[in-house]
Protein backbone atom coordinates (compact mmCIF):
# COMPACT_ATOMS: atom_id res chain seq x y z
CA UNK A 1 0.00 0.00 0.00
CA UNK A 2 1.42 3.46 -0.41
CA UNK A 3 -0.92 6.67 0.81
CA UNK A 4 -0.38 10.16 0.11
CA UNK A 5 -2.81 11.42 2.69
CA UNK A 6 -3.69 14.40 5.58
CA UNK A 7 -3.60 13.87 8.83
CA UNK A 8 -5.26 16.10 11.70
CA UNK A 9 -5.13 15.61 15.26
CA UNK A 10 -6.95 18.49 17.87
CA UNK A 11 -5.84 18.58 21.58
CA UNK A 12 -7.71 21.43 24.02
CA UNK A 13 -11.08 22.18 25.33
CA UNK A 14 -13.29 22.30 22.28
CA UNK A 15 -15.45 19.58 20.62
CA UNK A 16 -12.81 17.93 19.06
CA UNK A 17 -14.60 15.88 16.20
CA UNK A 18 -15.95 19.37 14.58
CA UNK A 19 -12.38 20.92 14.62
CA UNK A 20 -10.83 17.75 13.08
CA UNK A 21 -14.06 17.14 10.54
CA UNK A 22 -13.05 20.76 9.44
CA UNK A 23 -9.46 20.09 9.28
CA UNK A 24 -10.07 17.08 6.84
CA UNK A 25 -11.93 19.19 4.68
CA UNK A 26 -9.41 21.71 4.17
CA UNK A 27 -7.10 18.48 4.06
CA UNK A 28 -9.15 16.65 1.12
CA UNK A 29 -6.78 18.12 -1.67
CA UNK A 30 -3.32 15.51 -0.05
CA UNK A 31 -6.67 12.63 -0.40
CA UNK A 32 -10.08 12.03 -0.76
CA UNK A 33 -10.66 8.02 -1.56
CA UNK A 34 -11.94 7.69 2.06
CA UNK A 35 -11.55 9.32 5.18
CA UNK A 36 -12.09 8.65 9.23
CA UNK A 37 -11.70 9.76 12.65
CA UNK A 38 -11.18 8.74 16.40
CA UNK A 39 -12.66 10.58 18.90
CA UNK A 40 -11.59 10.30 22.98
CA UNK A 41 -14.19 9.80 24.67
CA UNK A 42 -13.37 8.30 27.81
CA UNK A 43 -13.82 5.31 28.59
CA UNK A 44 -13.16 4.28 24.84
CA UNK A 45 -11.91 5.55 21.66
CA UNK A 46 -15.03 6.13 19.16
CA UNK A 47 -13.74 5.32 15.45
CA UNK A 48 -16.19 6.69 12.51
CA UNK A 49 -14.39 5.50 9.03
CA UNK A 50 -15.64 6.38 5.32
CA UNK A 51 -15.00 6.04 1.75
CA UNK A 52 -15.62 8.67 -0.37
CA UNK A 53 -14.99 12.03 0.17
CA UNK A 54 -15.55 13.89 4.01
CA UNK A 55 -16.85 17.02 2.25
CA UNK A 56 -19.54 14.89 0.97
CA UNK A 57 -20.61 14.26 4.75
CA UNK A 58 -22.41 16.73 6.27
CA UNK A 59 -23.44 15.53 9.54
CA UNK A 60 -21.72 13.24 11.74
CA UNK A 61 -24.53 12.69 14.52
CA UNK A 62 -23.01 9.34 15.47
CA UNK A 63 -19.68 10.84 17.31
CA UNK A 64 -19.34 12.05 20.87
CA UNK A 65 -17.91 15.15 22.48
CA UNK A 66 -14.47 14.88 23.57
CA UNK A 67 -11.68 17.65 23.96
CA UNK A 68 -9.03 14.97 21.69
CA UNK A 69 -9.36 13.56 18.34
CA UNK A 70 -8.05 12.49 15.13
CA UNK A 71 -8.46 12.04 11.67
CA UNK A 72 -7.28 11.13 8.09
CA UNK A 73 -7.99 11.41 4.37
CA UNK A 74 -6.44 8.70 2.07
CA UNK A 75 -4.88 8.42 -0.93
CA UNK A 76 -4.48 5.16 -2.39
CA UNK A 77 -2.67 4.10 -5.40
CA UNK A 78 -2.09 0.50 -4.77
CA UNK A 79 -4.66 -1.43 -2.90
CA UNK A 80 -8.64 -1.18 -2.48
CA UNK A 81 -10.27 1.68 -1.40
CA UNK A 82 -12.53 0.50 1.74
CA UNK A 83 -13.82 1.30 5.00
CA UNK A 84 -11.39 -1.23 6.82
CA UNK A 85 -8.33 0.33 4.95
CA UNK A 86 -9.58 4.03 5.97
CA UNK A 87 -7.52 5.04 8.48
CA UNK A 88 -7.18 5.45 11.91
CA UNK A 89 -6.08 1.73 12.80
CA UNK A 90 -6.58 -0.21 15.97
CA UNK A 91 -5.18 -2.67 17.84
CA UNK A 92 -7.23 -5.53 18.92
CA UNK A 93 -9.16 -4.56 21.76
CA UNK A 94 -9.69 -1.02 19.50
CA UNK A 95 -7.73 1.18 22.58
CA UNK A 96 -4.94 2.39 20.51
CA UNK A 97 -5.50 3.70 17.33
CA UNK A 98 -3.23 5.65 14.61
CA UNK A 99 -3.48 7.35 11.59
CA UNK A 100 -0.25 7.72 9.12
CA UNK A 101 0.87 9.06 5.93
CA UNK A 102 3.56 7.36 4.33
CA UNK A 103 5.05 3.76 4.42
CA UNK A 104 6.48 1.29 6.33
CA UNK A 105 8.66 -0.65 4.57
CA UNK A 106 9.37 -3.25 6.71
CA UNK A 107 5.60 -4.03 6.39
CA UNK A 108 5.43 -7.58 5.80
CA UNK A 109 8.31 -8.36 7.83
CA UNK A 110 7.20 -7.50 11.37
CA UNK A 111 3.40 -8.48 10.25
CA UNK A 112 4.99 -11.67 10.38
CA UNK A 113 6.58 -11.42 13.60
CA UNK A 114 3.05 -10.03 15.20
CA UNK A 115 0.74 -13.31 13.55
CA UNK A 116 -0.78 -13.52 16.69
CA UNK A 117 -2.67 -10.79 16.22
CA UNK A 118 -6.18 -10.20 14.26
CA UNK A 119 -5.31 -8.25 11.30
CA UNK A 120 -8.37 -5.99 9.90
CA UNK A 121 -6.89 -4.47 7.16
CA UNK A 122 -4.59 -4.74 4.04
CA UNK A 123 -2.73 -1.75 5.37
CA UNK A 124 0.80 -1.17 6.91
CA UNK A 125 -0.61 1.62 9.30
CA UNK A 126 -2.61 -1.17 10.93
CA UNK A 127 0.56 -2.97 12.57
CA UNK A 128 1.89 -0.01 14.24
CA UNK A 129 -1.52 0.03 16.13
CA UNK A 130 -0.56 -3.87 17.40
CA UNK A 131 3.30 -3.14 18.28
CA UNK A 132 1.79 -0.42 20.45
CA UNK A 133 -0.75 -2.99 22.01
CA UNK A 134 2.16 -5.64 22.71
CA UNK A 135 4.43 -2.59 24.25
CA UNK A 136 1.28 -1.61 26.58
CA UNK A 137 0.85 -5.39 27.67
CA UNK A 138 4.85 -5.63 28.35
CA UNK A 139 4.17 -2.84 30.81
CA UNK A 140 5.27 0.42 28.78
CA UNK A 141 3.49 3.61 29.57
CA UNK A 142 1.74 4.81 26.17
CA UNK A 143 4.62 7.26 25.69
CA UNK A 144 7.25 4.95 25.55
CA UNK A 145 4.81 1.98 23.55
CA UNK A 146 4.53 4.92 20.79
CA UNK A 147 8.50 5.39 20.77
CA UNK A 148 9.82 1.98 20.75
CA UNK A 149 7.06 0.73 17.87
CA UNK A 150 8.25 3.91 15.75
CA UNK A 151 12.21 2.77 16.33
CA UNK A 152 11.09 -0.70 14.62
CA UNK A 153 9.79 1.12 11.72
CA UNK A 154 11.31 1.47 8.09
CA UNK A 155 10.65 3.39 5.82
CA UNK A 156 9.03 7.72 5.40
CA UNK A 157 5.86 8.56 8.23
CA UNK A 158 4.32 10.45 9.94
CA UNK A 159 1.91 9.42 12.30
CA UNK A 160 -0.59 10.33 15.35
CA UNK A 161 -1.22 7.57 18.22
CA UNK A 162 -3.90 7.88 20.75
CA UNK A 163 -4.87 5.35 23.52
CA UNK A 164 -7.93 5.27 26.07
CA UNK A 165 -5.58 4.67 28.47
CA UNK A 166 -3.39 7.87 28.40
CA UNK A 167 -4.28 11.48 28.43
CA UNK A 168 -1.35 12.15 26.18
CA UNK A 169 -1.40 12.18 22.10
CA UNK A 170 2.05 11.01 20.72
CA UNK A 171 3.09 12.57 17.20
CA UNK A 172 6.55 11.44 15.02
CA UNK A 173 8.07 12.52 12.05
CA UNK A 174 10.61 10.41 9.40
CA UNK A 175 10.24 11.44 5.86
CA UNK A 176 6.44 12.67 5.97
CA UNK A 177 5.70 16.22 6.55
CA UNK A 178 4.04 17.04 10.58
CA UNK A 179 3.38 20.24 11.88
CA UNK A 180 2.22 21.72 15.06
CA UNK A 181 0.10 24.53 15.61
CA UNK A 182 0.02 25.81 18.98
CA UNK A 183 -3.14 27.98 20.27
CA UNK A 184 -3.91 29.16 23.63
CA UNK A 185 -4.05 25.68 26.00
CA UNK A 186 -5.21 24.13 22.39
CA UNK A 187 -2.83 22.42 20.09
CA UNK A 188 -2.73 21.04 16.09
CA UNK A 189 -1.05 18.28 14.46
CA UNK A 190 -1.32 18.15 10.64
CA UNK A 191 0.02 16.95 7.69
CA UNK A 192 -0.40 21.07 6.13
CA UNK A 193 -0.49 24.42 7.91
CA UNK A 194 -4.04 25.16 6.27
CA UNK A 195 -5.61 22.36 8.34
CA UNK A 196 -5.86 25.04 11.52
CA UNK A 197 -4.92 28.17 10.30
CA UNK A 198 -8.21 29.40 11.19
CA UNK A 199 -7.12 28.56 14.60
CA UNK A 200 -3.55 29.79 15.05
CA UNK A 201 -0.88 31.22 13.04
CA UNK A 202 1.96 30.16 15.63
CA UNK A 203 3.45 26.93 14.07
CA UNK A 204 6.28 24.24 15.02
CA UNK A 205 7.82 22.33 11.76
CA UNK A 206 8.61 19.29 13.33
CA UNK A 207 11.90 17.57 12.07
CA UNK A 208 12.55 14.22 11.06
CA UNK A 209 13.29 12.05 13.66
CA UNK A 210 11.23 14.00 16.37
CA UNK A 211 8.41 13.04 18.34
CA UNK A 212 5.65 15.42 20.24
CA UNK A 213 4.13 14.05 23.05
CA UNK A 214 1.41 16.35 23.98
CA UNK A 215 -0.85 16.56 27.25
CA UNK A 216 -3.56 18.36 27.68
CA UNK A 217 -3.13 21.25 29.56
CA UNK A 218 0.73 20.96 30.13
CA UNK A 219 1.83 21.53 26.87
CA UNK A 220 4.34 19.76 24.17
CA UNK A 221 7.19 17.67 24.79
CA UNK A 222 9.64 17.35 22.32
CA UNK A 223 12.39 14.32 22.18
CA UNK A 224 13.82 12.17 19.52
CA UNK A 225 12.57 8.68 18.65
CA UNK A 226 14.65 7.38 21.57
CA UNK A 227 13.50 9.78 24.28
CA UNK A 228 16.11 12.36 24.21
CA UNK A 229 15.24 15.84 25.00
CA UNK A 230 15.01 18.26 21.25
CA UNK A 231 14.17 22.09 21.41
CA UNK A 232 11.63 23.34 19.09
CA UNK A 233 9.99 26.46 18.99
CA UNK A 234 6.69 27.86 17.11
CA UNK A 235 7.37 30.14 13.80
CA UNK A 236 4.50 33.08 13.15
CA UNK A 237 3.58 31.96 9.38
CA UNK A 238 1.83 35.13 7.71
CA UNK A 239 -0.44 32.93 5.72
CA UNK A 240 -4.06 34.39 5.82
CA UNK A 241 -6.97 32.50 6.19
CA UNK A 242 -8.21 34.33 3.56
CA UNK A 243 -5.50 32.33 1.38
CA UNK A 244 -6.58 29.20 2.36
CA UNK A 245 -10.13 29.42 1.98
CA UNK A 246 -12.14 30.34 -1.19
CA UNK A 247 -13.23 33.53 -0.40
CA UNK A 248 -16.48 33.94 -2.89
CA UNK A 249 -15.18 31.16 -5.87
CA UNK A 250 -16.44 28.12 -6.77
CA UNK A 251 -13.00 26.25 -6.99
CA UNK A 252 -9.69 26.88 -5.52
CA UNK A 253 -8.18 26.33 -9.32
CA UNK A 254 -9.99 29.19 -10.45
CA UNK A 255 -9.37 31.22 -7.36
CA UNK A 256 -5.59 30.53 -7.46
CA UNK A 257 -5.42 31.30 -11.37
CA UNK A 258 -7.23 34.81 -10.80
CA UNK A 259 -4.50 34.92 -7.57
CA UNK A 260 -1.75 35.43 -10.45
CA UNK A 261 -2.61 38.46 -10.58
CA UNK A 262 -0.65 39.36 -7.21
CA UNK A 263 1.28 36.47 -7.04
CA UNK A 264 3.99 36.76 -9.37
CA UNK A 265 4.63 40.63 -8.01
CA UNK A 266 4.85 38.48 -4.58
CA UNK A 267 7.19 36.00 -6.61
CA UNK A 268 9.85 38.31 -7.19
CA UNK A 269 10.04 40.44 -3.46
CA UNK A 270 13.33 38.12 -2.85
CA UNK A 271 16.36 39.50 -0.90
CA UNK A 272 18.89 40.98 -3.65
CA UNK A 273 21.64 39.62 -1.29
CA UNK A 274 20.26 36.18 -1.27
CA UNK A 275 19.59 36.05 -5.16
CA UNK A 276 23.13 37.01 -5.43
CA UNK A 277 24.68 34.35 -3.61
CA UNK A 278 22.47 31.57 -5.38
CA UNK A 279 23.39 32.76 -8.99
CA UNK A 280 26.85 32.99 -7.71
CA UNK A 281 26.40 29.36 -7.04
CA UNK A 282 25.21 28.95 -10.40
CA UNK A 283 27.86 30.23 -11.90
CA UNK A 284 30.61 28.86 -9.78
CA UNK A 285 29.03 24.87 -9.99
CA UNK A 286 30.76 22.67 -12.13
CA UNK A 287 27.39 21.06 -13.40
CA UNK A 288 23.88 22.24 -12.38
CA UNK A 289 20.75 20.63 -12.27
CA UNK A 290 16.90 21.68 -12.31
CA UNK A 291 14.98 18.73 -10.54
CA UNK A 292 11.51 18.30 -10.30
CA UNK A 293 8.28 16.66 -10.72
CA UNK A 294 5.42 16.88 -13.25
CA UNK A 295 4.60 20.90 -13.48
CA UNK A 296 7.47 21.45 -11.14
CA UNK A 297 9.73 19.32 -14.19
CA UNK A 298 8.33 21.51 -16.90
CA UNK A 299 9.33 24.57 -15.04
CA UNK A 300 12.98 23.33 -14.86
CA UNK A 301 13.37 22.86 -19.05
CA UNK A 302 12.12 26.27 -19.19
CA UNK A 303 14.33 27.64 -16.65
CA UNK A 304 16.70 25.75 -18.56
CA UNK A 305 15.48 27.34 -21.55
CA UNK A 306 15.97 30.67 -19.97
CA UNK A 307 19.16 30.64 -18.43
CA UNK A 308 20.80 29.52 -22.14
CA UNK A 309 19.25 32.62 -23.54
CA UNK A 310 19.89 35.01 -20.42
CA UNK A 311 22.90 33.79 -18.73
CA UNK A 312 24.64 31.87 -21.73
CA UNK A 313 24.79 29.18 -19.61
CA UNK A 314 24.08 25.31 -19.72
CA UNK A 315 22.11 23.49 -17.11
CA UNK A 316 20.80 20.19 -17.19
CA UNK A 317 16.47 19.49 -16.69
CA UNK A 318 15.70 16.37 -14.82
CA UNK A 319 12.62 14.94 -13.73
CA UNK A 320 13.05 13.83 -10.47
CA UNK A 321 12.20 9.95 -11.03
CA UNK A 322 14.91 10.13 -14.06
CA UNK A 323 17.78 11.68 -11.66
CA UNK A 324 19.17 8.02 -10.53
CA UNK A 325 20.45 8.03 -13.82
CA UNK A 326 22.80 11.11 -13.49
CA UNK A 327 23.78 10.05 -10.06
CA UNK A 328 27.12 8.68 -10.99
CA UNK A 329 28.00 12.35 -12.56
CA UNK A 330 27.29 14.13 -9.09
CA UNK A 331 30.71 15.94 -7.61
CA UNK A 332 31.48 17.86 -4.42
CA UNK A 333 31.42 20.75 -7.19
CA UNK A 334 27.49 19.88 -8.80
CA UNK A 335 24.70 22.04 -7.89
CA UNK A 336 20.99 21.00 -7.42
CA UNK A 337 18.48 23.65 -8.25
CA UNK A 338 15.55 21.53 -6.99
CA UNK A 339 11.65 23.20 -8.00
CA UNK A 340 8.65 22.62 -6.31
CA UNK A 341 5.10 23.60 -4.46
CA UNK A 342 5.02 21.08 -1.79
CA UNK A 343 8.27 21.12 -0.71
CA UNK A 344 7.71 16.96 -0.51
CA UNK A 345 7.57 15.52 -3.52
CA UNK A 346 9.68 12.13 -2.72
CA UNK A 347 11.58 11.77 -6.09
CA UNK A 348 13.01 15.25 -5.40
CA UNK A 349 13.60 14.83 -2.18
CA UNK A 350 15.65 11.78 -3.09
CA UNK A 351 17.23 13.29 -5.30
CA UNK A 352 18.47 15.96 -2.70
CA UNK A 353 19.28 12.86 -0.33
CA UNK A 354 21.48 11.52 -2.94
CA UNK A 355 23.50 14.53 -3.74
CA UNK A 356 24.20 15.68 -0.18
CA UNK A 357 25.71 12.27 0.52
CA UNK A 358 27.85 12.81 -2.88
CA UNK A 359 28.75 16.67 -1.16
CA UNK A 360 26.67 18.46 -3.49
CA UNK A 361 25.70 21.98 -3.18
CA UNK A 362 21.25 22.01 -2.70
CA UNK A 363 19.13 25.20 -3.48
CA UNK A 364 15.49 24.87 -3.62
CA UNK A 365 12.24 27.31 -4.75
CA UNK A 366 9.55 26.11 -2.79
CA UNK A 367 6.49 27.46 -1.97
CA UNK A 368 5.43 26.33 1.20
CA UNK A 369 7.46 27.55 4.19
CA UNK A 370 9.24 24.70 6.66
CA UNK A 371 8.82 22.34 4.06
CA UNK A 372 11.11 19.11 3.53
CA UNK A 373 12.53 20.26 1.05
CA UNK A 374 13.36 23.89 2.24
CA UNK A 375 15.12 22.66 5.36
CA UNK A 376 17.30 19.98 4.01
CA UNK A 377 18.82 22.91 1.40
CA UNK A 378 21.62 24.65 1.78
CA UNK A 379 19.90 27.87 0.32
CA UNK A 380 15.98 28.09 -0.39
CA UNK A 381 14.13 30.66 -2.07
CA UNK A 382 9.93 30.88 -1.51
CA UNK A 383 7.56 31.50 -4.31
CA UNK A 384 5.14 33.66 -1.74
CA UNK A 385 2.12 32.26 -3.74
CA UNK A 386 -0.13 31.60 -0.66
CA UNK A 387 -1.32 27.93 -0.19
CA UNK A 388 -2.00 26.41 -3.48
CA UNK A 389 -4.62 23.53 -2.32
CA UNK A 390 -6.04 22.48 -5.99
CA UNK A 391 -4.10 19.50 -6.77
CA UNK A 392 -3.39 21.33 -10.59
CA UNK A 393 -0.89 23.83 -9.98
CA UNK A 394 -1.29 27.40 -11.13
CA UNK A 395 0.04 29.99 -9.73
CA UNK A 396 2.80 28.64 -7.93
CA UNK A 397 4.39 27.62 -11.26
CA UNK A 398 3.85 31.14 -12.38
CA UNK A 399 6.00 32.40 -9.39
CA UNK A 400 9.14 29.70 -9.88
CA UNK A 401 8.97 30.66 -13.75
CA UNK A 402 9.94 34.06 -12.66
CA UNK A 403 12.00 32.76 -9.80
CA UNK A 404 13.78 30.85 -12.10
CA UNK A 405 14.37 34.43 -14.51
CA UNK A 406 15.04 36.39 -12.02
CA UNK A 407 18.09 34.36 -11.31
CA UNK A 408 18.99 33.72 -14.71
CA UNK A 409 19.35 37.68 -15.27
CA UNK A 410 21.29 37.84 -11.68
CA UNK A 411 23.99 35.60 -13.45
CA UNK A 412 23.98 37.70 -15.80
CA UNK A 413 24.95 40.43 -13.69
CA UNK A 414 21.85 41.98 -14.81
CA UNK A 415 19.31 41.64 -11.95
CA UNK A 416 17.90 44.82 -11.91
CA UNK A 417 17.13 44.48 -15.69
CA UNK A 418 15.22 41.13 -14.55
CA UNK A 419 13.24 42.60 -12.34
CA UNK A 420 12.17 45.43 -14.08
CA UNK A 421 11.07 42.51 -16.73
CA UNK A 422 9.50 40.83 -14.30
CA UNK A 423 7.83 43.80 -12.16
CA UNK A 424 6.31 44.36 -16.09
CA UNK A 425 5.01 40.98 -16.08
CA UNK A 426 3.21 41.40 -13.37
CA UNK A 427 1.45 44.21 -13.93
CA UNK A 428 0.57 42.95 -17.60
CA UNK A 429 -0.72 39.30 -15.99
CA UNK A 430 -2.94 41.72 -13.50
CA UNK A 431 -4.83 43.82 -16.77
CA UNK A 432 -4.91 40.25 -18.66
CA UNK A 433 -6.89 38.42 -16.17
CA UNK A 434 -10.50 40.52 -16.44
CA UNK A 435 -13.84 39.27 -17.18
CA UNK A 436 -13.75 39.86 -20.60
CA UNK A 437 -10.55 37.18 -21.28
CA UNK A 438 -11.86 34.71 -18.67
CA UNK A 439 -15.35 34.16 -20.81
CA UNK A 440 -13.88 34.04 -24.01
CA UNK A 441 -11.15 30.84 -22.76
CA UNK A 442 -14.53 29.99 -21.06
CA UNK A 443 -16.65 30.16 -24.32
CA UNK A 444 -13.59 28.21 -25.84
CA UNK A 445 -13.75 25.33 -23.34
CA UNK A 446 -17.58 24.85 -24.51
CA UNK A 447 -15.91 23.96 -27.99
CA UNK A 448 -12.67 22.03 -26.23
CA UNK A 449 -14.74 20.03 -24.26
CA UNK A 450 -16.47 17.92 -27.18
CA UNK A 451 -12.95 16.59 -28.01
CA UNK A 452 -11.07 13.61 -26.80
CA UNK A 453 -8.10 14.68 -28.00
CA UNK A 454 -5.69 17.76 -28.58
CA UNK A 455 -2.37 19.01 -29.30
CA UNK A 456 -0.17 21.68 -28.17
CA UNK A 457 2.52 23.16 -30.29
CA UNK A 458 5.45 25.40 -29.18
CA UNK A 459 9.72 26.28 -29.71
CA UNK A 460 12.23 27.41 -27.62
CA UNK A 461 11.20 28.81 -24.80
CA UNK A 462 8.22 27.43 -24.97
CA UNK A 463 8.27 24.09 -26.06
CA UNK A 464 8.36 23.35 -22.24
CA UNK A 465 5.16 25.28 -22.07
CA UNK A 466 3.66 23.06 -24.63
CA UNK A 467 4.52 19.88 -22.11
CA UNK A 468 3.39 21.77 -19.16
CA UNK A 469 0.11 22.90 -21.12
CA UNK A 470 -0.48 19.22 -21.90
CA UNK A 471 -0.37 18.26 -18.19
CA UNK A 472 -3.13 20.81 -17.95
CA UNK A 473 -5.84 19.84 -20.13
CA UNK A 474 -5.20 16.08 -19.05
CA UNK A 475 -5.21 16.22 -15.52
CA UNK A 476 -8.36 18.31 -14.99
CA UNK A 477 -10.29 18.28 -17.96
CA UNK A 478 -9.26 14.49 -18.77
CA UNK A 479 -8.41 15.51 -22.42
CA UNK A 480 -5.81 13.36 -24.23
CA UNK A 481 -3.67 16.40 -24.74
CA UNK A 482 0.12 16.13 -25.57
CA UNK A 483 2.61 19.18 -26.31
CA UNK A 484 5.27 18.77 -29.18
CA UNK A 485 8.28 21.08 -30.26
CA UNK A 486 6.83 22.30 -33.37
CA UNK A 487 9.86 20.93 -35.60
CA UNK A 488 8.67 17.69 -34.38
CA UNK A 489 5.31 17.44 -36.00
CA UNK A 490 6.62 16.43 -39.32
CA UNK A 491 8.55 13.78 -37.68
CA UNK A 492 5.38 11.61 -36.83
CA UNK A 493 2.80 13.58 -34.51
CA UNK A 494 1.19 15.84 -37.26
CA UNK A 495 -0.32 12.02 -38.89
CA UNK A 496 -2.62 12.31 -35.62
CA UNK A 497 -4.43 15.55 -36.82
CA UNK A 498 -7.64 15.20 -38.50
CA UNK A 499 -10.38 17.54 -39.42
CA UNK A 500 -11.29 19.78 -36.85
CA UNK A 501 -8.22 18.64 -34.15
CA UNK A 502 -7.54 21.60 -31.67
CA UNK A 503 -4.38 22.37 -32.26
CA UNK A 504 -2.73 25.48 -29.66
CA UNK A 505 0.18 27.60 -30.92
CA UNK A 506 2.41 29.03 -29.06
CA UNK A 507 3.55 32.15 -30.66
CA UNK A 508 5.62 34.57 -29.14
CA UNK A 509 7.13 37.51 -30.66
CA UNK A 510 10.97 35.81 -30.62
CA UNK A 511 13.54 34.39 -32.44
CA UNK A 512 11.30 31.01 -33.69
CA UNK A 513 8.27 32.96 -34.17
CA UNK A 514 8.30 32.32 -38.23
CA UNK A 515 9.22 28.32 -37.69
CA UNK A 516 6.72 27.90 -35.40
CA UNK A 517 3.97 30.12 -37.40
CA UNK A 518 4.96 27.81 -40.29
CA UNK A 519 4.06 24.62 -37.90
CA UNK A 520 0.83 25.84 -37.32
CA UNK A 521 0.02 26.46 -40.84
CA UNK A 522 1.21 22.37 -41.62
CA UNK A 523 -1.13 21.66 -38.63
CA UNK A 524 -4.09 23.98 -40.44
CA UNK A 525 -3.64 22.54 -43.81
CA UNK A 526 -4.15 19.29 -42.45
CA UNK A 527 -7.87 20.27 -40.97
CA UNK A 528 -6.83 21.21 -37.34
CA UNK A 529 -8.46 24.10 -35.53
CA UNK A 530 -5.66 26.70 -34.82
CA UNK A 531 -5.59 28.08 -31.23
CA UNK A 532 -3.36 31.17 -31.20
CA UNK A 533 -1.87 32.33 -27.75
CA UNK A 534 0.48 35.52 -29.51
CA UNK A 535 0.71 39.48 -28.67
CA UNK A 536 -0.49 39.57 -32.34
CA UNK A 537 -3.46 37.61 -34.29
CA UNK A 538 -2.96 35.84 -37.60
CA UNK A 539 -4.66 34.77 -40.31
CA UNK A 540 -3.44 31.64 -39.75
CA UNK A 541 -5.19 31.25 -36.31
CA UNK A 542 -8.60 29.51 -35.73
CA UNK A 543 -9.53 31.45 -32.50
CA UNK A 544 -6.91 33.86 -30.91
CA UNK A 545 -5.94 34.41 -27.17
CA UNK A 546 -3.99 37.41 -26.69
CA UNK A 547 -1.67 37.88 -24.19
CA UNK A 548 1.27 40.77 -23.52
CA UNK A 549 4.27 41.05 -25.58
CA UNK A 550 7.17 39.99 -22.95
CA UNK A 551 10.10 38.49 -24.66
CA UNK A 552 12.11 36.05 -22.88
CA UNK A 553 9.47 36.01 -20.05
CA UNK A 554 6.75 34.71 -22.90
CA UNK A 555 6.59 31.05 -20.55
CA UNK A 556 5.22 32.71 -18.00
CA UNK A 557 2.00 34.45 -19.47
CA UNK A 558 1.54 31.84 -22.32
CA UNK A 559 0.42 29.11 -19.63
CA UNK A 560 -2.20 31.72 -17.56
CA UNK A 561 -4.38 30.97 -20.79
CA UNK A 562 -4.25 27.17 -20.95
CA UNK A 563 -4.69 26.94 -16.95
CA UNK A 564 -8.32 29.39 -17.78
CA UNK A 565 -8.86 26.73 -20.73
CA UNK A 566 -8.32 23.76 -18.61
CA UNK A 567 -10.26 24.76 -15.60
CA UNK A 568 -13.67 25.73 -18.08
CA UNK A 569 -13.13 22.71 -19.96
CA UNK A 570 -13.23 20.84 -16.19
CA UNK A 571 -16.12 22.41 -15.54
CA UNK A 572 -17.97 22.42 -19.11
CA UNK A 573 -17.56 18.31 -18.64
CA UNK A 574 -18.66 18.46 -15.09
CA UNK A 575 -15.34 17.10 -13.95
CA UNK A 576 -14.31 18.42 -10.27
CA UNK A 577 -11.31 21.24 -10.95
CA UNK A 578 -9.88 21.01 -7.27
CA UNK A 579 -9.71 17.12 -6.83
CA UNK A 580 -9.18 15.43 -10.19
CA UNK A 581 -9.43 11.67 -10.50
CA UNK A 582 -6.21 9.36 -9.41
CA UNK A 583 -4.39 12.08 -8.43
CA UNK A 584 -3.18 14.21 -5.24
CA UNK A 585 -1.67 17.57 -4.32
CA UNK A 586 1.42 15.94 -3.13
CA UNK A 587 3.47 13.22 -4.04
CA UNK A 588 4.78 12.40 -0.93
CA UNK A 589 5.90 8.48 -1.80
CA UNK A 590 8.10 7.33 -4.51
C1 LIG B 1 0.65 19.92 -11.19
O1 LIG B 1 -0.46 20.44 -11.82
C2 LIG B 1 0.60 18.52 -10.87
N1 LIG B 1 -0.50 18.21 -10.06
C3 LIG B 1 1.90 17.82 -10.47
O2 LIG B 1 2.54 17.53 -11.67
C4 LIG B 1 2.89 18.53 -9.53
O3 LIG B 1 3.44 19.63 -10.18
C5 LIG B 1 3.98 17.55 -9.10
O4 LIG B 1 3.41 16.49 -8.40
C6 LIG B 1 5.08 18.19 -8.29
O5 LIG B 1 4.60 18.71 -7.09
P1 LIG B 1 5.45 19.73 -6.24
O6 LIG B 1 5.55 21.00 -7.03
O7 LIG B 1 4.69 19.90 -4.97
O8 LIG B 1 6.80 19.12 -6.05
Amino acid sequence: MIFICGIIAYIGDKNASDIVINGLKKLEYRGYDSWGIAVKSNPSLAIEKQVGKISDFHALDSLPRGCVAMGHTRWATNGSVTKENAHPHTCCKGEVAVVHNGIIENFQELKQQLAHHNFISETDTEIIAHIIEDNLKAGMSFETAVKNAITRLEGRFAIVALSNSSDKVVAARKGSPLVIGVGKDEYYVASDIPAFLEYTNDVVFMEDGDVAVISPGQGIAYTDFHGGKVSRSPTKISWSIEQASLNGYEHYMLKEIMEQRDTLAQAIVQDDAKVKKIAEMINSAHGTFFIGCGTAGKVGTVGSYVFSKVAKKHVNAVVGSEFPSYHDFLTKDTLLVCISQSGETADTLEAIEVAKKKGCKVVSIVNVMGSTMMRMSDEYLLCNSGPEKAVCSTKATTAQMAILTLLAYACAGRLDEGRRLLASVASKVNVMLDDKYTEEIAFLATKIAAHESMYIIGRGLNYPIALEGAIKMQEVPYIHAEGFAGGELKHGPIALIQEGTPCIALVANDDVKKEILINALEVRSRGGFIIGIAPQDNDIFDFWIPVPDLSIASPIVNIIPIQLLSYYTAVEKECDPDKPRNLAKSVTVK
